[in-house]
């Protein structure tokens, strides 16, 4: 039987615990230039410190015009790898693994950012609004998620995560909601996976063995079923482990049986594991060391991710061990971390 605190390797690298920090953007830190400062440095270090064994960078972006923030991390220029070489060693100084999520916003890039927007279909819903991406731009961003992986590479990470969840691209291409394309990319799953899918060659094609490909995915992206679907072809497709969070709805989430003491998000992670034999990560809401330890223990998932938890307490994975209490964060109706970290009552600096 595993338990929270069992080591398991995958693609010979070694990862000392089940316990996941998700990626969570630091908002404000960065700046227009979107490189690493200091803070970050801190930041990271302190969650591997308190004994994370899996840390995943916040949302990175793979092109200047395709941010969801002015200050959001960037990963489009050679300019970015030294900063990301630098939380690499500071978490491995700690026996933390850590990778980089790679994204691009879509249609959810900020009007800030950009004036031309792009998405996988014309889109607009009163907040967000964007036009179809030609095909040569689709390549052009498929082209651009691979040279982001190979710079996380260069920058000493020990892989990447591709932002497939949350209504981002890739999840825009995944979801029939926001997918209207009517050529190869648009209408069946087939199709609609395609842009993922050949990401993920060209990801595959340039890393190598030793570099850990994880993909994290809409459990409902619109439906569990169709999750489910999503989620064996990625296996098929050679991604090493899946984090299943949240897609782009149609109005319905997934129902949890009555009984299951988590919510839906975490429900569609422990469904899909199920039907896959590649490591599976959990997240939303888990909260407490007793209840991340039931679901590995019991073999519903492989690792559970602690966002809040970890921003409130770095050391929360150290006290889990040692059996002692963690610090909870207070559930703010908006978490304060969206505007500004420092804004937290529980923030320590
Ligand atoms: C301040 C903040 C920033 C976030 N940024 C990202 C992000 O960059 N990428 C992402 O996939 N999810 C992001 N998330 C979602 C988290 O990864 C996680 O799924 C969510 O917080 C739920 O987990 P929790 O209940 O343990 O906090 C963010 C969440 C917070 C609170």
């Amino acid at each position: 039987m595993s338990s929270l605190f069992s080591e398991i390797t995958i693609k010979n690298i070694k990862i000392k615990n089940r316990i996941v920090m998700p990626p969570m953007v630091c908002f404000g830190w960065a700046g227009d230039d979107g490189i690493v400062t200091e803070k970050h440095l801190k930041h990271y270090e302190a969650r591997a410190k308190g004994g994370v064994g899996l840390i995943i960078v916040e949302a990175t972006c793979i092109r200047k015009n395709g941010r969801n923030t002015n200050s959001q991390l960037g990963i489009w220029s050679d300019e970015h790898i030294s900063g990301l070489k630098a939380i690499a060693e500071r978490c491995h100084k700690y026996e933390a693994k850590v990778l980089v999520q790679i994204n691009h916003g879509g249609f959810k890039t900020h009007k800030s950012v950009s004036e031309d927007i792009v998405a996988p279909s014309d889109y607009n819903d009163g907040t967000f609004s964007a036009r179809m991406m030609t095909i040569e731009e689709l390549h052009e961003i498929q082209n651009d998620y691979a040279k982001a992986a190979i710079k996380v590479k260069q920058a000493g990470m020990d892989g990447v995560e591709l932002h497939g969840a949350h209504g981002f691209l890739i999840s825009q291409f995944m979801s029939p909601v926001t997918n209207k394309r009517t050529d190869e990319y648009g209408g069946s799953i087939d199709n609609r996976m395609r842009f993922a899918a050949e990401i993920i060659e060209k990801v595959k094609g340039e890393v190598g063995n030793d570099f850990i490909i994880e993909y994290r995915m809409g459990g409902n992206e619109p439906s569990l079923e169709n999750g489910i679907t999503i989620a064996k072809r990625l296996e098929s497709l050679g991604i090493d482990i899946l984090h299943v969070s949240a897609g782009i709805s149609d109005g319905s989430v997934p129902q949890v049986p009555e009984g299951f003491q988590y919510n839906w998000i975490v429900y569609s992670g422990t469904e899909i594991k199920k039907h896959v034999s590649i490591p599976v990560i959990v997240v939303n809401d888990i909260r407490t060391p007793e209840r991340a330890a039931y679901l590995v223990e019991n073999d519903m998932a492989d690792f559970t991710a602690m966002g809040k938890g970890l921003l409130v307490d770095p050391e929360w994975a150290k006290k889990a061990k040692e059996g002692m209490n963690v610090t909870t964060c207070l559930k703010c109706s908006r978490c304060l971390w969206f505007t500004n970290g420092e804004s937290c009552p529980r923030y320590a600096k």
